[in-house]
């Protein structure tokens, strides 16, 4: 297998200095992409609801890293996160918004009170806390950045997914809007797009494992390369490319969707 999961090259601290907000950080992929960003140098905001992981994350990071308990669906929980940022930094050159529930439910399952609780916490967190730091941001130095978590389901449709789907697709049109109104300010947004990443997400209802280890997974998506890199990824594959459009490097792209998912929206 050439597909492997061979180290990353050690970080450079291309992001010294600069303060980067990261939700849902306290654990899967947001926790992949607050430590690359904090080895890359930067003072990192670990927010989640979940406030001992939130600690114990920001405790490991290291570099003046801050955690700060935020339900994102709640509007004084976020002002009260843009607060504690302001008074710790006065400005913000990171917003990641990678805050999110699963619901796997179909049209029939799913009532209108649960859909609206994850699109209150998918698609409106993410809004609520781009508009409550975007005067950080907007103060920020150089490399002034938003990246969106959207997901391969935000750009197809899925069956069981009604609410999150729904969720997801704004996010990735909330995504090319905002970077049309931010670009005369110098601030670049983008999402990123992850396909079937190895997470809590990923476990099943049933508490029986991983989506990942179930017989039509491994039939489907590896067997028969429906993922053509025949592996579910993992938190450091998608942290390598949110650096990327966290970085310098990624000045000139703006209002984009990139797709980390091992080939799967390559395919048929
Ligand atoms: P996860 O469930 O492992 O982590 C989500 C984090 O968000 C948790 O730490 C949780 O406490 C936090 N969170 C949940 N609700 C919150 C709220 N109201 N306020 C603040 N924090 C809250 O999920 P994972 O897999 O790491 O997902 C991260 C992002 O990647 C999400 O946006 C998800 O939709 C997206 N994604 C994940 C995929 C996967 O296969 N795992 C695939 C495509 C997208």
């Amino acid at each position: 297998m050439t597909t492997g999961t061979q180290s990353p090259m050690p970080a450079a601290r291309r992001l010294e200095g600069r303060v980067a907000v990261v939700t849902g950080a306290a654990r899967g992929i947001g926790r992949g992409i607050a430590a690359r960003l904090a080895a890359e140098g930067a003072h990192v905001v670990v927010a989640d609801i979940d406030a001992a992981g939130a600690a114990q994350v920001a405790a490991g990071l290291g570099g003046g890293a801050l955690a700060v308990r935020v339900d994102i669906a709640d509007a004084a929980s976020v002002a009260a996160l843009a607060a504690a940022v302001e008074a710790r930094f006065g400005r913000c050159e990171i917003l990641v918004n990678n805050a999110a529930i699963l619901d796997a439910l179909s049209v029939d399952a799913m009532t209108f009170e649960t859909y609206r609780r994850v699109i209150d916490i998918n698609q409106d967190g993410a809004i609520r806390v781009t508009l409550a730091l975007l005067p950080l941001v907007r103060r920020g130095g150089q490399g002034r950045r938003i990246l969106n978590i959207a997901s391969i389901q935000g750009m197809r449709g899925a069956r069981d997914s009604l609410a999150y789907a729904t969720a997801k697709g704004a996010i990735v049109n909330f995504t090319r809007s905002l970077a049309c109104d931010l670009a005369d300010d110098g601030i670049v947004v983008n999402a990123l797009a992850p396909g079937f990443i190895d997470t809590d997400m990923a476990q099943l209802p049933d508490g029986s494992g991983h989506e990942h280890e179930t017989d039509w997974f491994r039939d489907i998506y590896l067997k028969y390369g429906r993922i053509p890199l025949r592996r579910a990824g993992l938190p450091d594959d998608i942290a390598g490319p949110a650096f990327f459009l966290c970085s310098d490097d990624a000045r000139y792209v703006t209002g984009q969707i990139l797709l980390v998912d091992g080939g799967v929206s390559a395919t048929f």
